[in-house]
């Protein structure tokens, strides 16, 4: 349980969540980490904080470095409670220290945590001066909460970003360059889709922010410290962010008889014979987070869901609702389906794409059992609308 060193009198003091599984609703099968920031200068500072129940580990990476009575500001870029919710016992210790937050992140940590600390507010363009260091704060509202922003550090080049290039990744290494890069990489991704992704007008304007300071570290509020691959990231943040796709068609789906999953089958084949890349996803077998992952750069989002009672099967409603609330852009959908009798179904999911904004391709609609002879039909009318 050590605090890290990131630059000579910068430390990490964060708090590391291995079993964490779920984070309301996003399956974080790699767990996390909260991530807090000490700083050794003239004035003691304290850049965000971690969960409640991480507090005494947070608290013990401190006073490894210093004592924590002697803490003089506390940065609190965020007020969610992941990075919030050690600063009652933070402040048990060190009662007069500042609060430095947004003015929303003023008006909000008090409707949390019922408390009159001494708060300071900053806005985009304030300097806090913290004796050799100072630090620069940028309001980054709705990125993703209306109190979010960031904190520059010029004289270490350290952007201090909070949720923003965050992964939820439980690991003993602190840095990039220290953890396997295909598996930040993905949950880079993982993290946009299904955190980042509403919000990625905001990250747009973040950016051109970002890209115009000179940096050497990330520090994000979870996972890895980014050192190595700064450029590799902030231009996924940019592709993402401008809803720019791949050759990737999603096929997701579930089914009773199979005869649902025997169109998802032929409507794979057919994207397939256009060259693109495609996924099958069973939601029967597939966490509706790690769909959104793929979803993140597919061009075309197929979805099917056999009649179930005049109505979609709870699986696909689930994905569909958390689909419509993450709102990508730019997409081009399908419903398709089986049925027997009533066959809303097909009608339901089609009218949930349009209002996700999706343009659509003809839906897929078979009576019963699908046979060769209507499934060529049908794909034969899919190929000729795939661009
Ligand atoms: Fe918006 Fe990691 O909390």
């Amino acid at each position: 349980m050590k605090a890290t060193e990131i630059r000579k009198g910068i430390y990490w003091v964060g708090g590391i969540d291995w079993d964490l599984r779920n984070f309301h609703g996003y399956l974080t099968q790699r767990g996390s980490t909260y991530n807090s920031y000490l700083i050794i200068d003239e004035k003691i500072t304290l850049i965000d904080n971690v969960k409640s129940y991480m507090a005494d580990e947070q608290i013990k990476r401190i006073s490894q470095i210093i004592d924590p009575t002697k803490i003089d500001y506390v940065i609190q870029n965020h007020i969610e409670m992941d990075h919030s919710g050690s600063l009652p016992k933070i402040m048990d210790l060190c009662p007069n220290a500042k609060v430095i937050a947004s003015p929303k992140g003023v008006e909000g940590i008090p409707k949390h945590y019922k408390k009159e600390w001494n708060f300071q507010t900053v806005k985009s363009g304030d300097v806090l001066n913290l004796g050799k260091r100072t630090l620069h704060f940028v309001q980054t509202p709705m990125l993703h909460w209306p109190d979010n922003m960031v904190s520059y550090c010029p004289e270490e080049k350290i952007l201090f970003s909070n949720d923003a290039f965050g992964q939820h990744i439980a690991s003993s290494e602190r840095f990039d360059e220290e953890y396997p890069l295909h598996l930040m990489l993905h949950e880079t991704t993982k993290y946009y889709a299904n955190i980042v992704l509403p919000y990625s007008n905001q990250v747009q304007k973040a950016l051109e922010v970002v890209q115009a300071l000179d940096i050497e570290i990330i520090c994000p509020s979870h996972g890895l410290i980014i050192k190595k691959y700064i450029s590799e990231i902030l231009a996924e943040y940019k592709k993402w962010s401008g809803y720019q796709v791949d050759d990737k068609a999603l096929i997701i789906y579930d089914t009773m008889w199979k005869s649902t999953e025997a169109i998802a089958h032929s409507i794979q084949e057919t994207f397939e014979a256009k060259n693109y890349q495609t996924r099958m996803f069973n939601l029967q077998h597939t966490h509706i987070s790690d769909i959104m992952t793929e979803i993140l750069t597919a061009k075309y989002i197929c979805v099917g869901s056999p009649t179930l009672n005049n109505n979609i099967m709870p699986t696909v409603a689930s994905f569909l609702t958390y689909l419509k609330g993450l709102a990508p852009k730019k997409r081009i959908g399908l419903a398709f389906g089986s049925y027997g009798w009533g066959g809303q179904s097909i009608g339901i999911v089609e009218n949930t794409l349009k209002e996700c904004g999706f343009d659509m391709l003809d839906q897929i609609k078979i009576q019963y059992v699908p046979d060769d002879a209507i499934l060529k039909e049908k794909e034969n009318h899919l190929i000729d609308q795939i661009k």
